[in-house]
């Protein structure tokens, strides 16, 4: 059987990793900048993460929900304390556009609502009304495009305004940092507003952290740099550090009731253990300070590079939009400097999502590299 063709491959076969670097069939290390579309958030093979899986399937590995498992609650707890949000509840699942998903149809149930408002440019997944929820049309199919879904300009409380006092919205669904799109984000004073509008009017606010959260922009979420409350958090990516889970965290308000939600592999044994394992690497390394620290770092040394139009984004969670496209950027810095870096649906943007352990020296390693790309390479200029 041939493998259905669904990405287009950089010609670069990983087949080991630590930290902040992948080694190649050939022995070849590259600086992992991008971990894998933001998801190593502790570095490739932490000690500590792989010492806690490897006891873990020891015991047991796999069983269903309609058992008790006590590494959820305890997951609950320790996400709850990290996070700040300890009188949210947590539902598990298994990846982004799941979470998003169940924060979604949770938001229809507890209105009785099926319209959402979502953003020009946003990436929410690809699973039913996530992909619904995505501004991308070339990735929904006729039976996605039956969602109702109003798509709105960031920033533009007014248009948020007139479309959720027509009183058929469920949710409004938003990135606190956009990641696909291309790193753009909402005002404090736009997502003040958007909250206090959604409050008012029986509408659920849903932050997709599935990108931002997990410390990514030096706080645990990034919502929190605009001091809002969302209803509804979705996370995904960076909280098993590779191990597939998701969740969300659901304000008290939003009652439960059996059947609205539900999963066969969401919240296993060693799924939690992997979210336990990332949660106690970030604390105990203070990777949340350290992503503030080295994104600032970040910020002050590319902004002497050539070309480079604008400097986006928080913490590790950056974009640097140049004034041209970037794809061929990101094949010589993957294959002439061996560092790997992502693209963004904005073609100018090159994504940097490193995991959160990387300091100085990477930062002026990836600047060195850039700069003779650029520079001696003369890409787009
Ligand atoms: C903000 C955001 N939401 C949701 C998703 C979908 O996550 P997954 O690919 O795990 O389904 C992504 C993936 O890039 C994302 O960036």
């Amino acid at each position: 059987m041939k493998l259905f063709d669904v990405y287009p491959l950089y010609n670069v076969e990983p087949v080991n990793a630590y930290d902040s670097i992948v080694v190649d069939k050939s022995g070849t290390e590259y600086l992992d900048l991008y971990g894998g579309h933001g998801v190593i958030s502790i570095g490739h093979s932490h000690p500590h993460y792989i010492k806690k899986l490897k006891e873990q399937i020891e015991k047991i590995g796999f069983y269903s929900n309609a058992v008790k498992n006590s590494l959820q609650s305890q997951l609950a707890e320790k996400l709850g304390k990290l996070s700040g949000y300890e009188d949210y509840q947590l539902f598990l699942c298994n990846s982004g556009a799941e979470a998003n998903e169940n924060a979604l149809k949770l938001a229809s149930f507890y209105t009785g609502k099926s319209r959402v408002v979502a953003f020009d440019n946003a990436f929410h997944g690809r699973t039913s009304a996530a992909v619904a929820v995505t501004d991308n049309n070339k990735i929904n199919s006729e039976l996605n495009k039956q969602q109702n879904v109003t798509f709105l300009p960031l920033n533009q409380i007014e248009l948020v305004k007139t479309e959720l006092e027509k009183g058929d919205v469920c949710a409004v669904i938003i990135e606190p940092i956009q990641g696909v799109g291309g790193l753009d984000e909402g005002t404090t004073a736009f997502f003040t507003a958007l909250e206090i509008l959604c409050h008012e009017l029986g509408v659920v606010l849903i932050l997709d952290e599935v990108q931002s959260g997990y410390g990514r922009t030096g706080k645990f979420f990034a919502h929190q740099h605009h001091h809002i409350t969302p209803d509804i958090i979705s996370v995904a990516k960076g909280m098993g550090n590779g191990f597939p889970i998701g969740g969300i965290l659901i304000a008290p308000h939003i009652e439960p009731k059996h059947g609205m939600l539900g999963t066969t592999f969401g919240g296993n044994h060693l799924a939690c253990v992997a979210a336990l394992s990332v949660l106690e690497v970030i604390e105990t390394e203070n990777l949340i300070d350290n992503a503030g620290l080295t994104g600032a770092y970040f910020m002050t040394q590319v902004a002497q590079l050539p070309g480079v139009r604008q400097i986006k984004g928080k913490g590790l969670m950056l974009g640097l939009e140049f004034d041209f496209e970037v794809s061929e950027l990101r094949k010589k810095m993957i294959y002439d400097q061996h560092i790997f870096t992502g693209g963004a649906m904005n073609k100018n943007v090159l994504r940097i999502l490193p995991p959160l352990t990387i300091g100085k020296r990477e930062i002026d390693k990836f600047i060195e590299a850039l700069q003779s790309v650029l520079v001696k390479e003369k890409v787009g200029l």
